[in-house]
């Protein structure tokens, strides 16, 4: 009954935890391509092709619903995926959606017209190839009228959480901070527009100030797997073990992991 979540490094984990939390009883097999990281430097063309590879690993490993738990994979390659690729039997998803829904504060599969909404001024923080590709922006204006998004690329921020570094890490968050508010001076949210990001949740409510309601996706998504998997129990894998898979150093990963999550994660090489 395994489930497949897939992130370009460490940031999906923040989505690997909410899932565990909420879902104990099933199998997530995680999968960082952590020797292809950063995705969001990389054009459209490379994301899809390394995100169709990283999910038929996940298929191979008995996940047959695979979460892309990455921003900039859903932002650039998830609906081509979904268009022209995904055979019958399989499904890919992204954690766009949830996001936006409640931001917008919709039930899940309301597809009334978009409304207008409480918040007006959102400021989004995200990676280059998320930002460039305005996929939030489009999915929000399905949903919502009247919502004016800021939208700031964190160039080096996903770089230096994968490092571990996370004295850059937090000094390019205020940087980043300062940039959105020259453009916004008040947004009244925040969206972590990138799985690494929550890692630095604190470090961005700090810089934001405690008027910010910063949305992240780790909770959100967590709830709506779990609603669509009572939806559709079908999608339900015939893997039945929870594994760590990455293509990068096994030993190192690991122990970011372990730090990241404060709890013992063991990563197997592919
Ligand atoms: N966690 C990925 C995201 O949500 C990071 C992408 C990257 O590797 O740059 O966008």
């Amino acid at each position: 009954m395994a489930v497949g979540i897939f992130d370009s490094g460490l940031g999906g984990l923040t989505v690997l935890d909410a899932v565990t939390r909420e879902m104990p009883e099933v199998p997530f097999v995680y999968f960082g391509d952590n020797r292809n990281a950063p995705y969001g430097v990389r054009d459209a063309d490379d994301v899809y092709d390394l995100t169709c590879a990283a999910t038929e690993r996940l298929w191979a490993a008995g996940c047959d619903l695979v979460i892309l738990a990455c921003n900039t994979a859903s932002a650039a390659a998830l609906r081509r995926m979904q268009e022209s690729w995904v055979p019958p039997g399989k499904r890919v998803l992204g954690v766009f959606v949830p996001l936006i829904e409640a931001l917008t504060e919709r039930q899940w599969g309301d597809n009334s017209p978009p409304r207008e909404v409480a918040v007006k001024h959102v400021a989004l923080f995200a990676t280059p190839a998320t930002v460039s590709s305005r996929a939030f922006q489009r999915e929000l204006a399905f949903r919502a009228i009247g919502v004016d998004v800021e939208a700031q690329a964190c160039g080096g921020l996903v770089d230096a959480i994968e490092e571990g570094d996370m004295i850059l890490a937090e000094a390019l968050v205020r940087s980043h901070v300062d940039a959105l508010k020259r453009k916004m001076p008040a947004p009244e949210a925040a969206i972590l527009g990138c799985t690494h990001y929550p890692l630095l949740q604190d470090a961005f409510q700090a810089a934001l100030g405690p008027d910010v309601a910063v949305y992240s996706q780790a909770d959100l998504v967590a709830a709506s797997l779990a609603d669509y998997l009572r939806r559709h129990p079908n999608m339900h894998g015939p893997g039945e073990e929870a594994l760590f898979l990455t293509s990068g150093d096994a030993g190192r990963v690991s122990d970011r992991a372990t730090q990241f999550l404060r709890r013992e994660i063991r990563f197997q090489p592919i």
